[in-house]
């Protein structure tokens, strides 16, 4: 006869997560807001996916009590700031953002009093700290459109992407004052290896988030955020896609447009590393687990988060 020993810090999960996760979600009447660049079990079964955009709209539309937001630190953060009354789970408080880390609070706070006279634009990929220092927040699907709101004579500082800065700065032909952040995903498709992916597959259109660095992103066909880049490879004619962004988003491209061929932009090395890290921290059983025991929890200084949500409403009015 076997002895079970059964060790308390790691509880029996059960054998149908799905439906577990489900029965959850009924008992905790909550929602499950799910990014494109997570696992597609969790995307499979989350009640709403989208870009930082869409779940913005949707976490603060919500009427469920508690939103369990699979994806990474920032959004739960920013669902936080817009409904503060629903409980708010990560499922690993860990899952950060190399962009969001590029853009220290204290040196962020300097670099803005040194230029005064400027508005703050920040791409909602930073932390709450910076959010509050901002004047508009902006998301991929409405940087451009936002910085063609602001008058033409009105001197900006566009923080932390320099890529999307970039980006923006080409699309309206303003000039913008860049904070230096990136993201140590978009920056790592070799351009080399889409040049020449591109040459084994004639008819194949690239297609590229605008946090990929200028020199990759003149190879794009379409340009823009999650979002916009999956409703795009659905309405294109072509039949194949070189997809510069993270691998997560071919999930719903390919259930989208079966018939279509997604061929994910090859990073510089052998590796992995065009999945994010921080985003790949959740897993299905993280998932469960937070759900379970109602926690890893966001939690935020009142001050900043009214401070945080200025910019931010501001932002949703200007894209409305
Ligand atoms: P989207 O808003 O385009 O989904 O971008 C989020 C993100 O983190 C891209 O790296
Ligand atoms: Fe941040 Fe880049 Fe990951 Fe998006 S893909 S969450 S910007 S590290």
């Amino acid at each position: 006869m076997f002895t079970t020993i059964s060790s308390p810090s790691v509880p029996a999960l059960p054998t149908d997560l799905f439906a577990a996760i489900n029965d959850l979600k009924k008992d905790l009447n909550a929602v499950i807001l799910a990014h494109y660049y997570q696992d597609p079990d969790i995307q499979d079964i989350a009640d709403y996916i989208g870009d930082s955009l869409g779940l913005s709209r949707q976490a603060a539309q919500t009427d469920a009590d508690v939103i369990v937001f699979a994806g990474v630190h920032f959004m739960a953060e920013t669902a936080k700031i817009l409904n503060p009354t629903k409980k708010v789970l990560l499922p690993d408080l860990d899952a950060g953002c190399s962009l969001a880390d590029s853009c220290p609070p204290a040196e962020f706070a300097a670099f803005k009093a040194a230029h005064p006279d400027h508005l703050v634009v920040s791409y909602i990929n930073c932390t709450a700290e910076i959010k509050a220092m901002s004047d508009i927040i902006c998301t991929s699907s409405n940087a451009v459109s936002i910085v063609q709101q602001i008058p033409a004579d009105q001197p900006i500082i566009f923080a932390p992407d320099q890529n999307l800065g970039r980006y923006v700065m080409a699309e309206t032909g303003r000039d913008l004052l860049l904070w230096q952040g990136s993201c140590m995903v978009h920056e790592n498709f070799s351009e080399k290896k889409i040049v020449q992916l591109q040459m084994e597959h004639p008819e194949a259109e690239v297609i590229a988030h605008p946090e990929c660095e200028p020199s990759l992103l003149r190879h794009a066909r379409y340009i823009g955020s999650t979002t916009a880049l999956l409703k795009y490879a659905q309405r294109s004619e072509a039949r194949a896609f070189i997809v510069a962004t993270e691998p997560g988003i071919l999930h719903q491209m390919q259930k989208d447009a079966p018939d279509k061929q997604f061929i994910p932009a090859p990073p510089m090395g052998s590796c992995a590393c065009n999945e994010c890290p921080h985003m790949r921290l959740n897993t299905l059983e993280k998932l469960y687990l937070a759900m379970k025991n109602q926690n890893p929890e966001i939690t935020m200084a009142e001050e900043t988060r009214v401070a945080a949500l200025k910019p931010i409403q501001r932002m949703l009015e200007m894209s409305a």
